[in-house]
């Protein structure tokens, strides 16, 4: 195709370099926005009907065309050719080739740079609504998991030595608690972004006489933009969502981490579903857990969007600078990504087992007990300070003799302080302890319970 048959580009002198055709097209990445882009133009062609600046008859051969045009692009039917840039022109010329001079009309008061900020909002609020649908499936085979193993109890630790005995409803539900931030807070992004661009031109609007609230209406918008320089130029919200994006993937790459971890054959927590392993090549032996080991360095990629969209974003003169285009590759590879690692958790979890024998089994080890110890020692008028010495003192006096705090005579206990009565007895032991924490959003087993059903009913609602 020569300059002629590009009508916007009658300014320039010769045929572009193909050199320059291939770097500067973008159709490649936003044909996905393709249904976006023309329900954009649906209602930015009716609004100028509304406003009598195209005719009835023209306005109802916009739409025809552009709904038929929508049909092939769905069928495989239309023929991309990257001469046209992009998804917005690519249509444009098309909807022209089919009905001629009202096709001409469509783009009256409009820029490129108006439609392309529209038509990211618009497919960003779906993928959004689509993500939080995903939370919210992941976050329920959390719950349902955590259901199973209700009684069950297991080792908490911080940085990576045994802590306190928890719950294993406690443990899941801690990600189900994570998740539901991530479900806000992309709840948060797209409220923010729910602003119609749309009449914003190029840069300062129009002389036209156009309803941007007509349009900002018909898309289902809250609101338009009341900035057209800030509107056209404003990517804030794609940096917002590939960070939203982001911290999910932390919040998978720490449930991975953890369940990578309890499934050696060193720890044995958790049994992940064949379906979800791999094999060696050489070692016949070998159960890996590729999948989980995927969700985790698939959080490199994210971050290495989030980093390329806010790099786009610095230092960039007021208006529209065509770096924005490169937006796109970033918010469609965090989404795309972060899409198949919740699948991916999802199914995980859902076919996931906890080997509750063999972590009762190891609950004596590693003195899970000893701060309900010192506790005890505080209920009996020992100053917590204290009373952390002595329980210290008492792990090293075990640890010699090879012992366990259940095991030590009240002689002994005695000996340590002068306190301690024979219900001291009754304070030891992990799975004990799991049953008595007394506070709110504790890790005992009753608390695990009450947020299960907490959890049970409010995710129904969704
Ligand atoms: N493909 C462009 C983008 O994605 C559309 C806007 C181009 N506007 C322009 N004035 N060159 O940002």
């Amino acid at each position: 195709m020569g300059n002629a048959e590009k009508s916007w580009e009658k300014r320039l002198a010769g045929t572009p370099d193909a050199l320059a055709v291939g770097f500067v097209e973008s159709l490649s990445i936003d044909t996905r926005l393709y249904k976006y882009d023309i329900v954009g133009s649906i209602a930015h062609a009716q609004m100028l009907a509304e406003r009598k600046l195209i005719s009835r008859d023209e306005i109802r051969q916009i739409k025809d065309g552009l709904i038929q045009i929508s049909e092939e692009i769905a069928a495989g039917r239309f023929r991309f050719r990257t001469e046209y840039e992009d998804i917005h022109m690519a249509i444009e010329a098309a909807l022209i080739a089919k009905i001629g001079e009202a096709g001409k009309k469509l783009h009256t008061g409009r820029s490129r740079n108006d439609q392309v900020a529209t038509d990211i909002r618009l497919w960003m609020r779906d993928e959004i609504e689509l993500l939080r649908a995903k939370i919210t499936c992941l976050q329920k085979a959390f719950v349902k998991l955590a259901g199973k193993y209700a009684g069950a109890v297991m080792p908490a630790y911080t940085h990576l030595q045994r802590a306190q005995p928890v719950s294993i409803a406690c443990y899941l539900l801690s990600f189900v608690e994570q998740l539901d931030r991530d479900f806000l807070r992309l709840g948060n992004c797209s409220a923010l972004l729910d602003v119609s661009p749309l009449g914003c031109g190029a840069i300062a609007g129009s002389t036209l006489p156009l309803d941007r609230k007509s349009t900002a209406k018909q898309l289902g918008f809250h609101d338009i933009s009341y900035n057209s320089l800030d509107a056209v130029s404003d990517r804030d919200f794609c940096a917002e969502f590939i960070f939203d994006c982001s911290v999910i993937a932390a919040h998978l790459s720490r449930l991975a981490e953890d369940w990578i971890i309890y499934s050696t054959s060193e720890f044995a927590f958790v049994r992940i579903d064949d379906a979800y392993c791999t094999s060696s090549s050489m070692m016949p032996q070998k159960r890996n857990p590729d999948m989980l080991e995927l969700i985790r360095g698939k959080a490199g990629r994210i971050y290495g969007a989030l980093t390329g969209m806010l790099t786009i974003l610095k230092a960039q003169p007021s208006g529209y600078n065509r770096d924005l285009q490169e937006d796109k590759v970033h918010i469609f590879s965090a989404s795309d990504t972060i899409e198949a690692c919740l699948d991916m958790a999802q199914a995980i979890v859902s076919h996931a087992r906890f080997d509750t024998k063999k972590i009762a089994a190891g609950l004596d080890e590693g003195f899970l007990d000893a701060t309900a110890l010192a506790e005890y020692l505080v209920g009996k008028g020992v100053a917590f300070r204290e009373a952390h010495g002595i329980v210290g003192s008492l792990v090293a006096f075990c640890e010699k003799a090879g012992t366990k705090l259940a095991e030590i005579t009240l002689d002994e206990f005695r000996r340590h302080c002068g306190k301690v009565e024979p219900d001291v007895y009754d304070s030891l032991g992990a799975a004990g302890v799991a049953e008595r924490y007394a506070t709110e959003g504790a890790g005992g087993i009753r608390q695990g319970k009450d947020q299960i059903a907490y959890w049970t009913g409010r995710l129904a609602k969704r």
